[in-house]
C-alpha cells in the first residue's frame, strides 16, 4: 500500500469535513486538544516534570491551524524529544495546514525518487522508509536550532541549511524563499512557534 502518514489522512479528512457548512457536518471525532490553549505567558499547571515552565511540546498542539505539521513532528522521536528538552531552544516554523494541503506534491514525495524509481517509489517497506526520511527532512527544514532569533541572523535548520528572516513593512519574511510569517503563535521557555503562510524548499 502506498505510504501516507496516518496523521495526514486523519487530519485532511477532518479538515475537509470542517470546511463543510455546519449543518452538513457528520459527527466528527475531536483530533485536536479540547481545552483552550493556556496563555503562553502563564506557567503550566500540568508540567509533568514538576517545573513551572511551559515548553514547546506543551504548546505545539494548541493551534489547530498548524496541526498537520505538529502531527508530522510527533512521528520523529528525536525531534519531539528536542521540543521536550527545556535546555535546547528551537524556533519552529510551522506552515499552516492549508499551505501543506495545497502543495503540488505530498511533503514526503521527492521528484528525484520518482525519476529514479518510477511510480512505485513509495510502495512497500523500502518505499515507506524513503517517505519517512523525506518527511523527516521536511520537518527538519522547518525547525531552526536556536531561539531567540534576531532579524538578519543566519542560523541553521535541523536539516543543516542556512536561513534568516527580514522584516518589510512590519511583515516577517523567511529567507531564502520569501515565506511570510503570519504570526508568532507561542513564546515559551525553550523556543517559539512561528506560523508560516507557505512551505520552505518547494520549487
Ligand atoms: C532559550 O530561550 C530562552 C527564552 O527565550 C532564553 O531566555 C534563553 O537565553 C535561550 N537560551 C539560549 C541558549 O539561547
Amino acid at each position: 500500500m502506498r505510504y501516507t502518514p496516518l496523521v495526514y489522512s486523519l487530519l485532511t479528512a477532518t479538515l475537509a469535513v470542517s470546511a463543510l457548512p455546519e449543518k452538513q457536518r457528520p459527527l466528527q471525532n475531536n483530533l485536536g486538544p479540547a481545552m483552550p490553549p493556556p496563555p503562553s505567558d502563564s506557567p503550566s499547571t500540568s508540567d509533568p516534570s514538576g517545573g513551572d515552565t511551559v515548553i514547546l511540546s506543551d504548546v505545539l498542539g494548541n493551534d489547530r491551524s498548524i496541526n498537520i505539521f505538529a502531527g508530522f513532528t510527533r512521528d520523529f522521536a528525536t525531534i519531539s524529544q528536542r521540543f521536550e528538552d527545556s535546555a535546547l531552544n528551537t524556533t519552529i516554523l510551522a506552515p499552516v495546514n492549508s499551505a501543506i494541503m495545497g502543495l503540488p506534491r505530498k511533503p514526503w514525495e521527492d521528484p528525484k525518487d520518482y525519476d529514479e524509481l518510477g511510480a512505485n517509489a513509495y510502495e512497500g517497506g523500502d518505499g515507506e522508509e524513503r517517505a519517512q526520511r523525506n518527511l523527516r527532512r521536511f520537518v527538519e527544514q522547518h525547525c531552526v536550532a536556536a531561539s531567540p532569533w534576531k532579524e538578519g541572523e543566519k542560523l541553521k535548520t535541523l536539516a543543516g541549511d542556512e536561513i534568516w528572516w527580514e522584516s518589510k513593512d512590519g511583515v516577517k519574511m523567511i529567507q531564502p524563499g520569501k515565506i511570510e510569517v503570519s504570526s508568532v503563535a507561542s513564546r515559551v521557555h525553550n523556543g517559539e512557534v512561528w506560523i508560516l503562510k507557505g512551505v520552505r524548499n518547494y520549487a
